[in-house]
């Protein structure tokens, strides 16, 4: 184990997906870069502190060499393999995690609770502690990420009990944590909030979602919240706070100037000559309101006939979590609406919608948020989302606007730079829309700079910050805990 800043400190991440994923090509084992915010929420930590991230590497490897083998590609990335039977993880991530818990933290109704899946995610959950237990020494802090381990800290610190070590326990949720009664609908409320109480420190993205935990904490537990961001339950004092994540923007500024990408926005700009681009890149969930947005698209098609071709939207749509059938059926419903918008609006000169489902490179990723006239993000709720960031980071010279929902996460703090909207309201998306496409270079400039400075603020270094700060709130508790 590597020490962070403090050498006598150790840093362990702990997250369900690893930076990399692993798959199986023609008998050998190839990793490529995970997709998702939380992966690019904490890569920038690579750069500068020490640490190990442990996780599933998102496939079975039962074969000891096989996983010798793993274990070295990953560890060349900081990462460490924790190896599950595939039904254990397709269960956990799959049947619980994603099925269950995630449209719960996404204010989703209609979930049906599975007690099977429910033992898995439980099983996992205590796999992750028993072998992070194992490895821990004392005095290391271990940041645990998101709701696929809700139970982790708690379970943690059993087990860290049991082999006489003490750590600090920080907890971080990439999700928004919904309000009063709707966390409520989910049969094992109590076990999930009571794993979670057995951190030293709960952050989350907004100050919204951290007081709807400690009401939530209040109401459910009977826990003391009187003291602002402390929790006392059960002789242990909690800490909650609010951690912003970001982006590096300099990975984006450094990818624009390659000669390549160079090359590929000259040739995109050329084909769009004279019509406005509107982009949105979303993995394709429910929350990112992408049936929404169609139908957004749609009204404003409808309401500015005469922009049918100066207008095209390019969406790209990266394939997530496609074993979950409301997944498998919402990319049906998509591609329909698709087909539709097309179908209605097309002219010999071209169609107004791309949509690519497939994830895309990097480089193309960037040189297609440099070339958007507009950025258009459509969560009916989002933790946080991070494209809307990353689209800034491309527009220095274009100046884009961002048309962003009121209910990702990211609005709660890029409301004056962007124009808001309500994702289920189709003529205020429609009149969004067209009030972006409106404003003059002025208004366009002041909003860019607005976005500009927040974004360049909250980079990689604050999430840098987080466990630093973090380290610093629970050097008390861990203190109190050992005695000292
Ligand atoms: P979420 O975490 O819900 O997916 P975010 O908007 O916060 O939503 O983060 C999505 C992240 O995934 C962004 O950083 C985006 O650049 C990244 N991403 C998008 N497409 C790809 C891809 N093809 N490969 C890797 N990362 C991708
Ligand atoms: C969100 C979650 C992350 C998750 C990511 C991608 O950002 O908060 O925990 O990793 O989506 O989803 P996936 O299911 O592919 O890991």
């Amino acid at each position: 184990m590597e020490s962070t800043s403090d050498p006598k400190r150790n840093l362990i991440i702990v997250s369900n997906r690893l930076p990399l994923s692993i798959k199986r090509v023609d008998g050998t084992f190839q990793s490529s870069l995970s997709s998702g915010g939380l992966v690019t929420s904490l890569s920038g930590l690579c750069k500068s502190t020490q640490f190990q991230w442990f996780g599933w590497p998102g496939l079975e490897v039962k074969d000891s060499q096989d996983r010798a083998d793993v274990e070295k590609s990953l560890g060349e990335h900081h990462a460490v393999p924790i190896f599950l039977d595939s039904d254990l993880a397709h269960e956990h991530y799959n049947g619980f995690s994603n099925r269950i818990l995630w449209p719960i933290l996404h204010y989703q109704s209609g979930v049906i609770f599975d007690d099977g899946p429910w033992q898995a995610y439980r099983r996992v959950n205590e796999l992750f502690a028993n072998s992070i237990a194992d490895v821990a020494e004392s005095g290391t802090l271990i940041w645990v990420h998101d709701y696929h381990l809700m139970l982790l800290p708690e379970l943690l610190r059993n087990r860290l009990h049991e082999k006489g070590k003490h750590c600090a326990i920080g907890f971080s949720l990439h999700t928004p944590f919904p309000a009063g009664d709707f966390w409520r609908n989910l049969p094992v409320r109590k076990h999930l909030i009571e794993g979670l109480l057995s951190s030293d420190l709960i952050g989350f993205h907004t100050d919204e979602y951290k007081q709807n935990f400690i009401d939530t904490c209040a109401s459910l537990l009977g826990a003391r919240t009187e003291i602002p961001n402390q929790i006392q339950y059960r002789n242990r004092l909690v800490c909650t706070d609010k951690f912003i994540v970001g982006i590096d923007p300099q990975k984006f500024t450094d990818t624009l100037q390659k000669p390549e990408v160079r090359a590929r926005i000259k040739s995109l700009e050329e084909r769009y000559k004279g019509v406005k681009v509107i982009v949105g890149v979303d993995r394709l969930d429910h929350i990112k309101g992408l049936t929404q947005k169609l139908k957004g698209f749609d009204a404003f098609l409808d309401d500015n006939h005469d922009l049918r071709n100066k207008v095209v939207l390019i969406q790209v749509a990266v394939p997530s979590r496609e074993d979950v059938k409301e997944y498998q059926e919402l990319e049906t419903e998509i591609s329909t609406i698709a087909g539709k918008i097309n179908g209605k609006h097309a002219t010999p000169e071209g169609t107004p919608l791309l949509y690519m489902h497939r994830s895309v490179p990097f480089t193309e990723l960037a040189a297609l948020y440099s070339i958007a006239d507009i950025c258009l993000l459509t969560s009916t709720r989002d933790g946080m989302n991070l494209v809307s960031f990353e689209y800034v980071a491309c527009q220095a010279q274009r100046h884009g606007v961002l048309v962003l929902s009121e209910f990702a996460g990211a609005a709660t703090f890029m409301c004056d730079g962007s124009i808001p909207f309500h994702p289920a309201n189709t003529t205020e998306m429609s009149e969004a829309i067209t009030k972006a496409l409106n404003l003059d270079a002025g208004e366009r400039k002041r909003k860019y700079e607005y976005l500009r400075d927040f974004v360049n603020k909250n980079t990689r270094q604050d999430i840098e910050c987080a466990p630093k700060t973090a380290c610093i709130v629970l050097t008390g508790s861990l203190q109190r805990e050992m005695g000292g």
